[in-house]
């Protein structure tokens, strides 16, 4: 957890108990600030992806393979696989090992460079895709994401509301303001993009679940 919210405290109450392996991945996450999903979160990834049935899973953002784990726990009960890809090559060094430990290695494939190098080189359709990167390349992205999006296919965007900022009348640092307008014009084109629903969710940093149909 990195945006120690009360309503995310809340919902957390309501989990049922983490095992140790997931608890060291959040203390860590925390002392290196590094900002993973938050358990809430987490587990809303994995209902969604079983109750969608997904089997083709991508992962944009790996970090240390806080969010990996859900969706690898969500694979195994749905028979299906995650690609994860992350740039970071440290990150990706640990995320390999707690996927391990987890015995969840032969759910993940990682791979490490630039998404938007990386993305136009795959093939194959994906039932979910989880995007959880760099949030000022959010439209870069998708545009090379549409192509990899099965039939029926769900796409989930986090850190969308941005701490909240993204509603109009927030209160924040001028500073923000571009990151701020950028994520907006994100969601407003997400929201009128052909042949998808929106559905934005205002938990976690916000997250965009957006269906082909
Ligand atoms: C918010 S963290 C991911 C957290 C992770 N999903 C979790 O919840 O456990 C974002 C990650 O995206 C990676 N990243 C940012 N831009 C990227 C890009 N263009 N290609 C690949 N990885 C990128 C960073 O290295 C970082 O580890």
């Amino acid at each position: 957890m990195f945006y120690p919210f009360e309503l995310e405290k809340y919902l957390e109450e309501l989990l049922p108990p983490r095992e140790e392996l997931l608890l060291e991945m959040e203390s860590e996450a925390l002392r290196e600030t590094i900002p993973v999903v938050t358990p809430a979160v987490g587990h809303f990834l994995q209902l969604l992806l079983e109750t969608a049935g997904a089997r083709s899973i991508l992962e944009i953002g790996t970090a240390t393979g806080y969010s990996t784990v859900y969706l690898a726990r969500g694979a195994r009960h749905t028979g299906g696989k995650v690609l994860t890809i992350d740039m970071n090559k440290g990150r990706m060094a640990k995320a390999v090992e707690y996927i391990a430990r987890a015995g969840l290695a032969d759910l993940v494939e990682f791979r490490e460079g630039n998404a938007l190098k990386l993305l136009p080189e795959i093939s194959g359709k994906f039932d979910f895709i989880f995007v959880d990167a760099a949030k000022g390349e959010y439209r870069q992205y998708l545009e090379a994401i549409l192509p990899l999006v099965a039939d029926k296919g769900i796409l989930v965007l986090d850190n969308v509301l941005f701490r909240g900022w993204v509603v109009p009348g927030a209160v924040y640092d001028a500073k923000y303001n571009k990151m701020v307008e950028t994520l907006r014009a994100f969601l407003q084109y997400l929201a009128e993009l052909p042949g998808y629903k929106l559905s934005v969710l205002p938990f976690g940093d916000g997250l965009a679940i957006a269906r082909k149909i």
